[in-house]
């Protein structure tokens, strides 16, 4: 069997190149285990694209091998001799991430930064989805341009709302300008947005991540020292599959992870109080279980919570004595036990 799968492996195209997987020397150990082909990919670079790549080829071409029921890759990525930088200015860095797009991270992003900023805490929030950066729109300030940072004129200057300085791609390029992001520039942009703006002193720094396992989480990993990622999830299964995803590449990356928050988790009507676990229940919880990591709170399905984002004006700010306010900043509270107990 080994030997057919190395046959089939050596039809799989490294991504940009013209050899096999195998003649470019990705392939490591290859197991089988009642069926199940576990295939070690030893990458040679960081390149999110091929690995994205890879990840369907190789088993669509395993797969057809008679008696192969299904395929396991086991990527490693190059080691890096150096540690990321610490940024010596910003004590902590928090990366929010999900498998799925629309589970809710960017309104995630937005409440705890402010529920942060609330607790007295000095907050940064960085779009890093440099594909869908809605951060400007769910914090007010679409249409203000950044400035040039007067004192320093190679630095930019975040805009400041909410008690929370924030930067975005989208508030420097036109709104609905399609912009095709190639990794290396996705790179150069998360690069900048870290150390070319005037974050003076802060105690937290969200970082808003695109969904799934890209450049932006490479690149941030790789210039920064990231205190703790964080999972949004929903509770179904198929978010929670993608959820898995997440959290291994956080760990590949050598990114801590603090947990996990469970967003539209149920609905209460607001009429007759009765409630519905719309995506079903409790899977976040159960998956933060299974991997051993904090559970960080579970955020029920809101209008406000999705008025708010719309409006520019987010819950924890619109009312911040509300039921969701509220869990929002009981999941900042555990983050921060979270990390000192770290
Ligand atoms: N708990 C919630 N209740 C109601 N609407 C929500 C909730 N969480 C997110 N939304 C809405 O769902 C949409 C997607 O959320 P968003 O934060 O943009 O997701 P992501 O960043 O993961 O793509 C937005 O319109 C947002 O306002
Ligand atoms: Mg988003």
């Amino acid at each position: 069997m080994i030997d057919k799968i190395k046959e089939e492996l050596g039809k799989v195209f490294y991504p940009g190149k013209t050899n096999s997987v195998v003649k470019e020397g990705v392939i490591g150990s290859i197991t089988i285990d009642e069926g199940v082909v576990s295939i070690e990919l030893l990458m040679k670079e960081d390149n999110a694209n091929a690995i994205q790549i890879l990840q369907k080829s190789i088993p669509s071409a395993v797969k057809k091998i008679e008696g192969v029921k299904d395929v396991n890759l086991i990527i490693n990525l190059p080691k890096h001799n150096q540690e990321p930088p610490k940024l010596q200015h910003i004590r902590y860095i928090l990366a929010t991430t999900s498998g799925k797009g629309g589970v809710g991270k960017s309104t995630v992003s937005v409440n705890l930064a402010i529920s942060l900023s609330k607790f007295g805490y000095k907050v940064g929030l960085l779009d890093a989805d440099i594909y869908g950066p809605n951060i400007p729109r769910m914090m007010g300030i679409e249409g203000i341009p950044v400035a040039i940072d007067p004192k320093n004129k190679d630095k930019i200057l975040p805009i400041v709302k909410y008690g929370v300085k924030i930067i975005s791609i989208g508030s420097m390029i036109p709104k609905d300008a399609a912009v095709i992001w190639r990794g290396p520039l996705i790179n150069q942009v998360i690069k900048q947005f870290l150390n070319d703006v005037t974050w003076d002193e802060l105690d937290f720094l969200i970082v808003d991540l695109p969904p799934g396992t890209g450049d932006a989480q490479l690149t941030l990993a790789q210039e920064a020292k990231v205190s703790g990622g964080i999972i949004v999830t929903t509770p179904q299964t198929v978010a929670l599959d993608d959820a898995a995803k997440a959290h291994d590449f956080f760990v590949k990356l050598k990114v801590p992870v603090v947990g996990v928050i469970e967003n539209m988790s149920y609905f209460v009507c607001p009429k007759c109080g009765y409630r519905a676990d719309i995506f079903s229940r409790g899977g976040g919880k159960t998956f933060a279980q299974n991997v051993k990591i904090p559970f960080l709170g579970e955020i029920p399905i809101d209008i406000q919570i999705r008025e708010g984002g719309d409006e520019g004006s987010p819950v924890s700010v619109s009312n911040p004595n509300s039921v969701v306010a509220k869990a929002f900043a009981d999941a900042a509270r555990s983050i921060i036990e979270t990390l000192k107990n770290a």
